[in-house]
């Protein structure tokens, strides 16, 4: 899901044409999981990942941190 807008080398992405999205892959973990408990709490606002943060669990935000700090 996350890769759809956040581009991933090898992986297709139409969004990032229209509007800059950020690149999560190889950002420091800790970071991820500060941005997206900042969109769940609204200290970031914007619109889309808000509606995504909202609907993680800590361990979820932890997970996808781990996952994407590994990724190039
Ligand atoms: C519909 C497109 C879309 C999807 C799907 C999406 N994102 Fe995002 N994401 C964005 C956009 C656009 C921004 C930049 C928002 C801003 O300016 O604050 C962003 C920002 C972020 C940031 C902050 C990056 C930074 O450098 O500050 C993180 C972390 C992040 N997204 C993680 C995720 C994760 C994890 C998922 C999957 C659960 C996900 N996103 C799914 C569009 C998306």
């Amino acid at each position: 899901m996350c890769v759809g807008c956040h581009g991933i080398p090898g992986y297709q992405t139409a969004f990032p044409k229209t509007y800059k999205v950020p690149r999560i892959g190889g950002q420091h973990a800790d970071y991820i999981v500060a941005a997206l408990q900042a969109y769940k709490t609204g200290d970031r606002s914007h619109p889309t990942m808000k509606g995504i943060a909202a609907s993680l669990s800590e361990q979820d935000m932890a997970d996808l941190a781990a996952y994407y700090s590994a990724q190039k």
